[in-house]
């Protein structure tokens, strides 16, 4: 059964799911797109070609006036939990965007909300979906490198060149940790296996930063099972720039991991076993829809199953309080605890 959904949020990034994703997927219709701002909304419908009955300034007057199963958010934070909100009130099963609340306590409530709705509340972490994350998080979970020890990550980009004013990126909250590093935060739980405990985070902003908030950072991340991440981003980076998953050098008791995926570099992955030179190259799985298009099909499923996707709202809980913790600790400069 085609999927009915009305997707929220019309900027660049949900024009370009609205392109690029929903519309290639064939289980899915979209039988409404809201936009808040008028001629952000104006200007999507030209873009796309959407019908004008069809799009709406308000998520209430498109569910009043459409069929729909589902709402995908793609605003920008301040619209996620209203929006999804919203939705879960109407019955419909939520996909959204990261991060996916500005508050853990808001997270929460929707977590509670979609479950005694009986709804499936899904977030879109389309970097699991890539190849080289899921052949990493393979490796070790069969061991071939035995327990993990060291974790070093690296995040490299110079997202630095646009007008100061016309750029909306340099002046949104937390740049690097609440919109990238979130990303790194979800794929340490993925590809690690364990659950962090404990983060200690410095942010700061170059002297030619053009951000508003800090855009670089580092941290110290402990986990439940012993292992132990250094990890460094940067959006004003000026060494050459990694994938978008970032570089990571895992170290086991029987060698390394080297890995990298979603970018402009070869998705890659391979292991030098201890005591050798050589490395080893990791055969990378042909995954069936990549990236969002992966996030995309993996709800479709969920709902059409009934069932818990791997990235839902509870699940995520996990990799927003680890967002937050990071925050804190950078405020703060103490380490903390993830709860
Ligand atoms: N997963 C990824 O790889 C990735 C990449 C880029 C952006 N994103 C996420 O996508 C989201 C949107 O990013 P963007 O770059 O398009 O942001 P943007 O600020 O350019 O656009 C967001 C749009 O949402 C609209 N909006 C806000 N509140 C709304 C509401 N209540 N109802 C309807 N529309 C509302 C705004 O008017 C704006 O047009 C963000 O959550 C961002 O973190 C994810």
């Amino acid at each position: 059964m085609t999927l009915r959904i009305i997707q929220v949020g019309l900027g660049g990034w949900g024009q370009n799911w609205a392109r690029a994703v929903v519309a290639k997927n064939e289980d899915v219709e979209t039988t409404a797109w809201v936009e808040i701002d008028a001629p952000s909304l104006e200007a999507a419908r030209e873009r796309l070609e959407l019908p004008a009955e069809r799009c709406f300034t308000s998520l209430d007057e498109a569910l009043k006036t459409v069929e729909a199963d589902a709402v995908l958010v793609t605003a920008s934070l301040p619209g996620h939990v209203p929006s999804a909100r919203t939705a879960l009130l109407a019955d419909k099963h939520v996909l959204m965007e990261k991060p996916f609340a500005p508050t853990v306590a808001e997270a929460r409530e929707l977590v509670e909300l979609a479950e005694q709705r009986g709804r499936i509340l899904m977030i879109s972490q389309n970097y699991r979906f890539e190849p080289a994350a899921r052949a990493a998080a393979k490796v070790v979970a069969d061991q071939t490198i035995g327990r993990l020890g060291s974790i070093n990550i690296d995040f490299r980009r110079y997202d630095n060149t646009a007008p100061v004013a016309e750029n909306r990126h340099y002046h949104i909250w937390e740049p690097l940790l609440a919109d990238m590093s979130i990303h790194h935060f979800d794929l340490m739980r993925l590809v690690i296996g364990q659950e962090p405990v404990q983060v200690t985070c410095k942010t700061w902003n170059a002297p030619w930063s053009k951000y508003d908030e800090p855009a670089e950072g580092a941290l110290t991340i402990t986990f439940d099972g012993g292992a132990v991440v250094s990890y460094r981003g940067s959006w004003v980076s000026t060494a050459p720039q990694t994938n978008w998953a970032g570089e990571w050098h895992m170290e086991g008791e029987k060698g390394e991991l080297i890995w990298t995926s979603r970018g402009e570099l070869p998705e890659a992955a391979a292991i030098r076993l201890l005591g050798e030179s050589k490395l080893n190259i990791v055969e990378l799985p042909a995954l069936e829809a990549l990236d969002r298009s992966g996030s995309l099909a993996a709800f479709v499923e969920a709902v059409n199953t009934n069932s818990i996707p791997e990235t839902s709202g509870r699940d995520n809980l996990k990799t927003l309080a680890l967002m937050f913790a990071a925050i804190e600790s950078a405020k703060t400069g103490l380490p903390v605890n993830v709860e």
